[in-house]
């Protein structure tokens, strides 16, 4: 059988490129500094409140190290409004609890609580790591030094329990989290000694640091195997974290490329959407919002300025979307049906789960036709009351216009997620054609 070449070779090095920033970005924190790094490399620099902003200038501010923006000043900057594309970070996953050591059946087990909602059956009998944010005393009681910290080798594991002691196992099963979803770190008798320091003296030990300066930490398991591109064809992209680094990945790279532009453009990368966004560097803070007014008024604008400018915005909420599945097909609406690799999608929900209205839909269909990509849309079924985005949030502090769009992925909130290469591709340059608009 022929082999499809789907993606040229510039296009196949972006696909790379994603699964690598992936790869480094087992948590919100990992994926700020990713991006962080890309727009470094794209000449961007950090906003420290204290510079005199100018058309040109390009720069960026991470918020409480895992949220991340992104933002360009074009020509004639207060003459539009802002054009944004939000996004998240964070990743429905398994954290660690403080005193998080047990000791049952010989074995050393971690206590784990739920981020958001994973579908937790994929998280048995998979390599997993511990990935996060380790504070530091930096003697000083206010400010602890924050360190990333990725063991990026398989540490734990959550074995299933055999078929033959549980033979109902493939018919409906309810899994108990605070029961079953503890993992495995190291045999408790015998060998080297665990104790119930195991954990702070590991990473102590990862850091360089002495344990006695551990103060905290923020810390989750992921699984530590790199995603791929698999199909016949390669035509699919399958990782953990799709949802949303497929996205932001896409809105940033789109950002730092993009030329010619008026107003001011953004990229907003928030944290805690898996969990309601109820935080500074979630979407429903008011972080963004002082941001921009401050720009406006750096630029010399004034707050008159910048609440007219609101009027005259768009934001794109790009959040993965459901794609039809071929062994569920009766899960999806009986019309719109998203398939892998047809373009981005358009999210319409009647009771506004998502903000698209007729209007922000024909203005991303008309930046699809322009781009020169397809365009699909998703409904939920009548009877499924399905998912919601940061979009609603946003326009909560920030009322603009606001469209929610994503592209199609199987298996969302599984460990690992499958979506179509051609559409990573496509959502980026719509994404770009909106940020390169006159
Ligand atoms: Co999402």
């Amino acid at each position: 059988m022929m082999i499809n070449k789907i993606l040229d070779d510039q296009e196949g090095a972006t696909i790379d490129r994603l699964l690598g920033l992936i790869d480094k970005s087992p948590t919100a924190f990992h994926a700020a500094d990713q991006l962080m790094k890309i727009c470094l490399q794209a000449g961007f620099t950090p906003l420290t409140g204290k510079e005199s902003l100018k058309p040109g200038d390009c720069c960026f501010l991470t918020v409480e190290d895992s949220a991340f923006f992104a933002i360009k000043i074009g020509e004639n900057p207060l003459s539009s409004g802002f054009r944004m594309v939000g996004t998240h970070l964070d990743a429905p996953a398994l954290k660690i609890k403080p005193n998080s050591l047990i000791q049952q059946e010989g074995v050393w087990l971690l206590n784990t609580e739920l981020y958001g909602s994973p579908i937790l059956t994929t998280w048995f009998d998979r390599p997993l790591s511990i990935a996060g944010r380790v504070l530091i005393d930096s003697g000083n009681p206010l400010s602890p030094e924050a360190r990333l910290i990725d063991f990026r080798r398989p540490l734990l594991v959550i074995p299933n329990v055999a078929i033959h002691l549980n033979p109902t196992v493939n018919d409906e099963q309810k899994i108990k989290p605070q029961q079953m979803m503890l993992p495995i770190i190291a045999l408790a008798d015998g060998g080297t000694a665990a104790s119930h320091d195991l954990l702070t003296l590991l990473i102590a030990s990862e850091l360089s640091v002495e344990p006695e300066r551990l103060l905290d930490a923020d810390l989750y398991l992921y699984e530590c195997t790199p995603g791929t591109r698999l199909g016949l064809n390669n035509e699919f992209i399958q990782t953990g974290r799709l949802d949303n680094l497929g996205l932001a990945y896409a809105a940033v790279t789109a950002l730092t490329e993009s030329h010619t532009q008026t107003g001011i453009n953004l990229v907003a990368c928030f944290d805690h959407e898996e969990v309601g966004s109820r935080t500074s560097q979630g979407a429903i803070g008011m972080t963004l919002r002082d941001l921009l007014e401050r720009i406006v008024i750096n630029l010399g604008g004034s707050r008159e300025t910048f609440l007219d400018r609101l009027s005259h915005s768009f934001l794109i909420s790009a959040d993965q979307a459901h794609a039809a599945h071929p062994n569920f097909a009766d899960r999806s609406d009986p019309t719109n049906r998203p398939r892998i690799n047809q373009g981005p999608v358009i999210k319409f929900a009647a009771n506004r789960a998502y903000t698209t209205d007729g209007v922000s839909a024909a203005v991303f269909r008309k930046l699809c036709q322009a781009a020169d990509v397809p365009c699909q849309t998703y409904v939920n079924r009548s009877d499924v009351r399905g998912g919601s985005t940061i979009g609603p949030l946003f326009v909560e502090h920030l009322p603009v216009k606001a469209v929610d769009v994503g592209n199609p992925i199987w298996g969302m909130h599984a460990i690992r997620e499958t979506g179509g290469v051609s559409d990573q591709i496509a959502m980026a340059r719509v994404l770009r054609h909106f940020f390169e608009l006159a």
